[in-house]
C-alpha cells in the first residue's frame, strides 16, 4: 500500500541551493484528490460545509469555511485568501502551492504524476505539499489546516498576480 517515498530536489532562491526533499509515502483511506477542474461546473450549493484553518504567508491564522467537493484553491478564492493559482486550476503551475498538516496529509490520495511534476517548480517545498487545486474537500477535512507557504514561483516578468475569474 504505501509507496515508496519520492525523493525531490527543490530549489530555494535565497540560498541559491538545492536541497532534497523527500516526501513521505501516503496511504489513501478515502477519495480526496482527483484532478479538479477550474469551474468545474459542479452544483454545490447543498454540499456539506467544513471548517478550514489557515496560516497565511505572514502566519497569520484565520478561518473559512470550505464547502465539500470544492478545491482548497476554489475555497481561497471564495473568501480572498491569498492563494493565487494562475493556470486556473489546470495543474499547469505552482502558484497553488499549499503546505499541509499531519495527520491529513497523510490522509489525501497520492498526487498526480502532473501534480508531482508541477510541485518540483514550487517554491518551499516541503513534505507535505500539495497543490491547493488538486485537493478536492471531503467531510474528513473538516478542521484541516492549510499554509500558505512565503513565496510562490510565478513566471509573470513584471510580477502581475492574476485574479481569479
Ligand atoms: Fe496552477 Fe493549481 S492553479 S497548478
Amino acid at each position: 500500500m504505501l509507496a515508496a517515498a519520492v525523493r525531490r530536489v527543490a530549489w530555494t532562491a535565497a540560498t541559491k541551493t538545492t536541497t532534497t526533499v523527500t516526501r513521505r509515502p501516503q496511504q489513501a483511506f478515502f477519495h480526496a484528490s482527483a484532478a479538479v477542474a477550474h469551474g468545474s461546473g459542479k452544483d454545490l450549493k447543498d454540499a456539506p460545509r467544513i471548517t478550514l484553518n489557515w496560516v497565511g504567508k505572514k502566519g497569520e491564522e484565520f478561518t473559512t469555511d470550505g464547502i465539500v467537493g470544492e478545491s482548497i484553491l476554489d475555497a481561497a478564492h471564495r473568501h480572498d485568501v491569498e492563494l493565487e493559482g494562475a493556470c486556473e486550476g489546470v495543474c499547469a503551475c505552482s502558484t497553488c502551492h499549499v503546505i499541509l498538516e499531519d495527520p491529513m496529509f497523510d490522509e489525501l490520495e497520492d498526487p498526480s504524476e502532473e501534480e508531482e511534476d508541477m510541485l518540483d517548480q514550487a517554491f518551499g517545498l516541503t513534505p507535505t505539499s500539495r497543490l491547493g487545486c488538486q485537493v478536492e474537500l471531503t467531510q474528513a477535512q473538516d478542521g484541516m489546516k492549510i499554509k500558505l507557504p512565503t513565496a510562490t514561483r510565478n513566471f509573470y516578468i513584471d510580477g502581475h498576480v492574476p485574479k481569479p475569474h
